[in-house]
Protein backbone atom coordinates (compact mmCIF):
# COMPACT_ATOMS: atom_id res chain seq x y z
CA UNK A 1 0.00 0.00 0.00
CA UNK A 2 1.33 3.56 -1.14
CA UNK A 3 2.44 5.85 1.75
CA UNK A 4 1.28 9.29 0.53
CA UNK A 5 1.23 12.88 2.98
CA UNK A 6 -0.63 15.49 2.21
CA UNK A 7 0.90 18.38 3.40
CA UNK A 8 -0.72 21.86 3.99
CA UNK A 9 1.05 25.62 4.52
CA UNK A 10 -0.49 28.37 6.27
CA UNK A 11 -4.30 29.41 6.27
CA UNK A 12 -5.55 26.77 4.14
CA UNK A 13 -7.00 25.43 7.01
CA UNK A 14 -9.68 28.68 6.34
CA UNK A 15 -10.58 26.64 3.41
CA UNK A 16 -14.48 26.63 3.07
CA UNK A 17 -14.68 30.32 4.78
CA UNK A 18 -11.50 31.89 3.06
CA UNK A 19 -11.68 33.85 -0.38
CA UNK A 20 -14.54 31.29 -1.41
CA UNK A 21 -14.35 32.73 -5.16
CA UNK A 22 -10.65 31.48 -4.91
CA UNK A 23 -10.63 28.16 -2.93
CA UNK A 24 -14.24 27.38 -2.79
CA UNK A 25 -16.40 26.46 -0.26
CA UNK A 26 -15.78 22.83 0.37
CA UNK A 27 -13.45 22.72 3.56
CA UNK A 28 -10.28 20.85 3.45
CA UNK A 29 -11.42 17.64 5.29
CA UNK A 30 -15.09 17.39 3.46
CA UNK A 31 -12.64 17.03 0.63
CA UNK A 32 -10.20 14.74 2.18
CA UNK A 33 -13.34 12.81 3.28
CA UNK A 34 -14.10 12.01 -0.51
CA UNK A 35 -10.67 11.60 -1.55
CA UNK A 36 -9.95 9.12 0.98
CA UNK A 37 -13.25 6.86 -0.09
CA UNK A 38 -11.95 7.08 -3.69
CA UNK A 39 -8.53 5.93 -3.10
CA UNK A 40 -9.30 2.87 -0.52
CA UNK A 41 -5.72 1.17 -1.52
CA UNK A 42 -3.55 4.47 -0.74
CA UNK A 43 -2.69 5.33 2.91
CA UNK A 44 -3.23 9.16 3.00
CA UNK A 45 -2.35 11.11 5.82
CA UNK A 46 -2.85 14.70 6.07
CA UNK A 47 -0.68 17.36 8.67
CA UNK A 48 -1.24 21.55 7.91
CA UNK A 49 0.55 24.28 10.20
CA UNK A 50 0.71 27.66 9.75
CA UNK A 51 4.36 27.47 11.19
CA UNK A 52 6.98 27.37 8.59
CA UNK A 53 9.51 25.21 11.05
CA UNK A 54 6.42 22.85 11.34
CA UNK A 55 6.25 21.96 8.11
CA UNK A 56 9.76 21.64 7.67
CA UNK A 57 9.84 19.00 10.45
CA UNK A 58 7.32 16.90 8.86
CA UNK A 59 9.08 17.43 5.53
CA UNK A 60 11.77 15.72 7.69
CA UNK A 61 10.18 13.11 9.43
CA UNK A 62 8.62 11.67 6.64
CA UNK A 63 11.00 12.82 3.61
CA UNK A 64 12.83 9.36 3.66
CA UNK A 65 10.12 6.93 4.08
CA UNK A 66 7.03 7.54 2.22
CA UNK A 67 6.41 7.32 -1.25
CA UNK A 68 5.20 10.90 -2.37
CA UNK A 69 4.29 14.00 -0.72
CA UNK A 70 1.80 16.54 -2.04
CA UNK A 71 2.68 19.87 -0.50
CA UNK A 72 0.80 22.82 -0.85
CA UNK A 73 3.09 25.39 1.10
CA UNK A 74 0.68 28.09 0.54
CA UNK A 75 2.17 31.56 1.39
CA UNK A 76 5.40 30.07 2.10
CA UNK A 77 5.32 28.87 -1.71
CA UNK A 78 6.81 31.90 -2.62
CA UNK A 79 8.95 33.07 0.51
CA UNK A 80 10.43 29.98 1.94
CA UNK A 81 14.29 29.17 1.47
CA UNK A 82 13.96 26.59 4.27
CA UNK A 83 10.87 24.73 2.93
CA UNK A 84 12.73 25.18 -0.26
CA UNK A 85 15.81 23.63 0.76
CA UNK A 86 13.94 20.79 2.93
CA UNK A 87 12.32 19.57 -0.32
CA UNK A 88 15.43 19.29 -1.79
CA UNK A 89 17.09 17.30 0.95
CA UNK A 90 14.94 14.45 1.23
CA UNK A 91 14.33 11.92 -1.05
CA UNK A 92 10.85 11.30 -1.22
CA UNK A 93 9.27 13.02 -4.17
CA UNK A 94 7.45 15.90 -3.60
CA UNK A 95 4.48 17.11 -5.93
CA UNK A 96 3.98 20.88 -5.87
CA UNK A 97 0.28 21.75 -5.53
CA UNK A 98 -2.03 25.02 -5.47
CA UNK A 99 -5.23 25.06 -5.64
CA UNK A 100 -5.73 28.65 -7.83
CA UNK A 101 -3.56 29.38 -11.10
CA UNK A 102 -0.58 31.89 -8.71
CA UNK A 103 0.56 32.92 -12.66
CA UNK A 104 -3.36 34.22 -13.15
CA UNK A 105 -2.69 36.46 -9.91
CA UNK A 106 -0.24 38.93 -8.21
CA UNK A 107 3.49 39.09 -9.65
CA UNK A 108 4.71 38.10 -6.45
CA UNK A 109 3.13 34.66 -6.54
CA UNK A 110 4.89 33.51 -9.94
CA UNK A 111 7.76 32.76 -7.77
CA UNK A 112 8.51 29.29 -6.02
CA UNK A 113 10.81 27.92 -4.59
CA UNK A 114 9.40 24.36 -4.10
CA UNK A 115 9.08 24.16 -8.17
CA UNK A 116 12.82 23.86 -9.02
CA UNK A 117 13.35 20.55 -6.81
CA UNK A 118 9.75 19.33 -6.88
CA UNK A 119 8.95 16.00 -8.95
CA UNK A 120 6.33 18.61 -10.84
CA UNK A 121 3.87 21.07 -9.98
CA UNK A 122 0.10 21.06 -10.63
CA UNK A 123 -2.60 24.18 -10.23
CA UNK A 124 -5.24 25.94 -10.84
CA UNK A 125 -7.61 22.75 -10.84
CA UNK A 126 -9.17 23.83 -7.34
CA UNK A 127 -9.06 21.62 -5.01
CA UNK A 128 -8.87 18.55 -8.02
CA UNK A 129 -5.25 20.23 -8.19
CA UNK A 130 -4.49 17.29 -4.99
CA UNK A 131 -6.60 14.54 -6.72
CA UNK A 132 -3.88 14.60 -9.97
CA UNK A 133 -0.83 14.86 -7.79
CA UNK A 134 -2.53 12.20 -5.85
CA UNK A 135 -2.64 9.74 -9.21
CA UNK A 136 0.81 10.97 -10.02
CA UNK A 137 2.09 8.90 -7.46
CA UNK A 138 -0.16 5.42 -7.90
C1 LIG B 1 -2.22 28.83 -2.75
C2 LIG B 1 -1.70 30.03 -3.54
C3 LIG B 1 -0.81 30.89 -2.68
O1 LIG B 1 -0.34 32.00 -3.42
C4 LIG B 1 -1.58 31.41 -1.48
O2 LIG B 1 -0.74 32.15 -0.63
C5 LIG B 1 -2.31 30.35 -0.74
C6 LIG B 1 -2.92 29.26 -1.48
C7 LIG B 1 -3.23 27.98 -3.59
O3 LIG B 1 -3.43 26.84 -3.20
O4 LIG B 1 -3.79 28.47 -4.56
O5 LIG B 1 -2.48 30.43 0.47
O6 LIG B 1 -1.12 27.99 -2.44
Amino acid sequence: MKKIMIINGPNLNLLGKRETNIYGSLTFMEFLDTVVKKYPDVELEHFQSNIEGELIDKLQDVGFSYDGIVLNAAAYTHTSVGIGDAVKAITTPVVEVHISNTFSREEFRHQSYISPNAKGVILGFGLQSYELAIESFI
